[in-house]
């Protein structure tokens, strides 16, 4: 199959919207990182997600809608108030809301749970995207399994070339980590993947949250996890990670003795304004801002350009869990397989 890469037009998306709705997959920008696509309520479409990705089975897509109106008829039991207050204050935006699922879900979008992912993205290609193909559409991230995220369409021809007929090329992704998964079916709001919308923003609007204890820990043996997602060692660079937690030149030092000690080569992410600190050491920095929202638009990005350039030994900055920051250690932690340092 020959894979177009197209800019966002009124044409390309009305190409894109014929593609979902005749049961194909479009690859497309959303803020948080490109999604790919296909008709949340044809099985047979969606089974071709998990074929192009080599996704596990048993990994439930979130379904994207582009207005409330459409949310009725996917989920079973109403919208509670705290979900409702959530959905007023932070959507259309990078969260995932989880309910009882109807029927109209395939068990292919669901992998056999009995609830739903839910998100309205902000992003304008994608809500256009939602109208022209006149469907909801699921979406998991672009990437084959195993891969850091897309943030960008390059990416995503890296990862899907020649394994789907469509790429919405949108520029690079605003948030650049993934929607923020809230469970709503229970009392209090638990979040079950940090995201752009942060724990601190869920309690501003929905007067309480819980953070899953396995956000920013490995599962234990045996464990079920709430999000199925959470059992996989996603955002895995090739290389060996490790996470330095600590006083800025405390950890820099620690850092530049372990970098000293290795006989083939490492690379170190570091906050902006740090690079002095590791003197002419190989730094890739995490952001053009030592803020945590600069970090998380260009995480991605940084664990793909150690993979191409086959980086085998790796050791990062940890990055305050304030705010997005949450959102940046969690996928850090995964792909250091949780291998942090304290100094
Ligand atoms: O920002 C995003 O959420 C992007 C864009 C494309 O919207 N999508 C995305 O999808 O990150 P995916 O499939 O890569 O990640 C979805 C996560 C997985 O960890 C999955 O296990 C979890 O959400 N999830 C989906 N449905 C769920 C459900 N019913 N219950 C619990 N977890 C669920
Ligand atoms: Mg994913």
């Amino acid at each position: 199959m020959n894979t177009k890469l197209l800019p966002v037009t009124p044409e390309s998306i009305a190409e894109a919207g014929g593609i979902i709705r005749g049961g194909g997959l479009v690859g497309f920008p959303t803020e948080t990182v490109y999604g790919l696509g296909a008709n949340a309520l044809d099985g047979d479409a969606v089974r071709q997600i998990f074929r192009a990705k080599g996704r596990p089975g048993d990994n439930p897509l979130i379904t994207h809608v582009a207005s409330e109106a459409e949310i009725a008829p996917l989920i079973r039991g109403g919208i509670s108030d705290q979900a409702r207050a959530l959905m007023r204050a932070y959507w259309p935006g990078p969260m995932t809301l989880i309910f009882p699922k109807s029927d109209r879900i395939p068990p292919e979008v669901s992998a056999g749970l009995d609830t739903v992912g839910i998100r309205m993205p902000s992003h304008p290609a994608a809500r256009a995207l939602i109208e022209a193909a006149g469907v909801p559409i699921a979406a998991p991230s672009a990437n084959r399994s195993g891969r850091p995220s897309p943030t960008t369409a390059r990416h995503v021809l890296d990862d899907m070339d020649g394994r789907i007929p469509l790429i919405l090329d949108g520029g690079a992704c605003a948030v650049g980590v993934e929607s923020t998964v809230i469970d709503v079916t229970g009392r209090v709001p638990r979040v079950l993947r940090p995201g752009g919308v942060t724990p601190e923003m869920i309690a501003a609007a929905a007067g309480a949250v819980e953070v899953d204890g396995a956000v920013m820990r490995p599962l234990r043996e045996g464990e079920k996890p709430r999000s199925p997602g959470m059992k996989y060692r996603h955002y895995a660079p090739e290389g060996a990670l490790t996470i330095f937690e600590g006083e800025a030149a405390a950890v820099a030092r620690a850092i530049c003795a372990r970098y000293d000690a290795a006989p083939d080569g490492a690379a170190i992410l570091a906050l902006p304004g740090h690079e002095a600190l590791y003197g002419g050491r190989r730094v890739l920095p995490l952001g053009d801002k030592d803020s945590a929202e600069s970090v998380a638009a260009s995480l991605f990005a940084v664990l793909r350009a150690l993979d191409d350039e086959g980086v085998k030994l790796i050791f990062s900055e940890a990055v305050d869990e304030a705010g997005v920051g949450l959102a940046v250690m969690n996928r850090l932690g995964r792909a250091a397989a949780f291998h942090i340092e304290k100094v």
